[in-house]
């Protein structure tokens, strides 16, 4: 075989197992984002149900399986998907594509998002909250995941 043929050969193999990479980290990217962003809106959406409740001890109960969500599921899922979102840019180079601003804006609604969830956990543990400041949770919670998933799917810019 010539040498022209073997590079071809190995070229051949490097992108199918670059897709296959990309495939399964694009996958992973996916379902925890979705986890990311469900979780986030039902656990700002439970502070804000806590409020209705009468029984101290349905609020405890309550409070105590959202403070494990918080810590046991969001905080681990949304390291998957910092991680594999990483790996992903790596893979396609993709700051070095010509449309690549929008995941500029994606990264900066990321930090936006990570601060609302600080601010999630925050009325997790509160006992006393007027629903206003849930509310200011909960919606931007919802706002800030459509945009980011707007963006990476319709990449605008
Ligand atoms: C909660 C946070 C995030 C959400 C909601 C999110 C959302 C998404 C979605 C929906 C896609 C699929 C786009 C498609 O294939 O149509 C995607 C792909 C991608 N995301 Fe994220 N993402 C998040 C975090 C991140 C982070 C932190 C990074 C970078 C460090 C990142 C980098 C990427 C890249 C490079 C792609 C592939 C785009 C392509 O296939 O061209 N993401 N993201």
């Amino acid at each position: 075989m010539t040498r022209c043929r073997l590079r071809k050969k190995y070229h051949k193999y490097k992108t199918h197992d670059e897709n296959i990479m990309k495939n399964f980290t694009l996958t992973l990217h996916i379902i925890s984002m979705c986890l990311v962003v469900g979780t986030l809106f039902l656990q700002s959406l439970i502070v804000v149900f806590r409020l209705r409740l009468k029984k101290q001890e349905e609020i405890a109960g309550v409070k105590n399986v959202q403070k494990r969500i918080h810590k046991f599921i969001y905080y681990p899922i949304l390291g998957v998907t910092i991680v594999s979102g990483a790996i992903l840019s790596n893979i396609i180079d993709i700051f070095s594509q010509a449309q690549s601003n929008w995941i500029s804006l994606k990264l900066g609604l990321l930090i936006i998002l990570i601060i609302f969830g600080i601010l999630n956990g925050k009325q997790i543990q509160a006992n006393i909250l007027p629903k206003k400041y849930a509310m200011m949770v909960h919606i931007p919670i919802f706002l800030i995941g459509a945009g980011m998933i707007y963006l990476a799917t319709i990449k605008p810019f």
